[in-house]
């Protein structure tokens, strides 16, 4: 029921997602998807995975960087969001977009050399958020990691009662985990974590690798 309404939410949302994400963060949302980009650095031939992908403002960039030997996967459950990603790939062939809740990835396993989340995944509850995580790591190959940019804890005042809102909305234990050890969901998952801060101070990486067998 409340996903019902969830999906209704970003549906509705989708409208105005890309307007209301450039009036909100000017050029910041550029820097934090150059950021994740960097990060990941993704070659030639590979395959992408971007879950909770809403409007899709990632797929295009991987799109570039995978080449016409890659694939790049969009995943979300938002038909809404989906349709405005569609839109903005619609010209590139190794684009594709699935409609699915990222707790069960309609996905082969180890396929993706590499599994973005950008703003999306401290908006999983605790019990998706973790059967995400173990989809993710099913999908991923060996040797290869799950990227999850989120902002760091705003300075401004105001902006950060917003975050903490928003934080609160999935439930005080969930905020409380995110504030007190926010890589412990993802150790649970993966070998080997780590966490990257951008020069900005404004966004963060969590990165989950999934070890080769030999590193483990
Ligand atoms: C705040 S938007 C972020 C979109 C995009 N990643 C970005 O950085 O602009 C969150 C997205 O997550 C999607 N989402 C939330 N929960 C989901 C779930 N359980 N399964 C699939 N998609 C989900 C929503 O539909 C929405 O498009």
């Amino acid at each position: 029921m409340i996903r019902r309404y969830r999906i209704r939410y970003y549906d509705l949302f989708s409208h105005v997602y890309d307007t209301f994400i450039a009036m909100h963060s000017k050029d910041l949302q550029q820097k934090a998807r150059n950021f994740l980009i960097e990060t990941i650095s993704p070659k030639p031939g590979d395959t992408v995975v971007d879950i909770c992908t809403g409007t899709g403002s990632l797929l295009p960039l991987y799109a570039k960087k995978v080449g016409e030997k890659g694939r790049v996967i969009g995943v979300d459950f938002s038909p809404g969001m989906l349709r405005v990603a569609q839109k903005k790939t619609r010209s590139l062939p190794n684009v594709s977009l699935i409609q699915a809740d990222v707790a069960y990835l309609p996905i082969r396993s180890e396929i993706a050399e590499a599994v973005s989340c950008s703003h999306a995944f401290y908006e999983l509850k605790g019990h998706t958020a973790n059967a995400c995580l173990r989809e993710i790591r099913r999908v991923l190959k060996n040797g290869h990691a799950f990227f999850m940019m989120e902002h760091e804890i705003p300075k401004n005042r105001i902006i950060r009662w917003l975050y903490y809102l928003r934080l609160l909305s999935m439930g005080s234990d969930r905020m409380k985990e995110i504030l007190q050890d926010e890589m412990y969901r993802f150790r649970m998952i993966f070998e080997s974590t780590n966490k990257l801060v951008s020069a900005s101070r404004k966004s963060k990486i969590i990165i989950g690798k999934k070890l080769l067998r030999s590193e483990i």
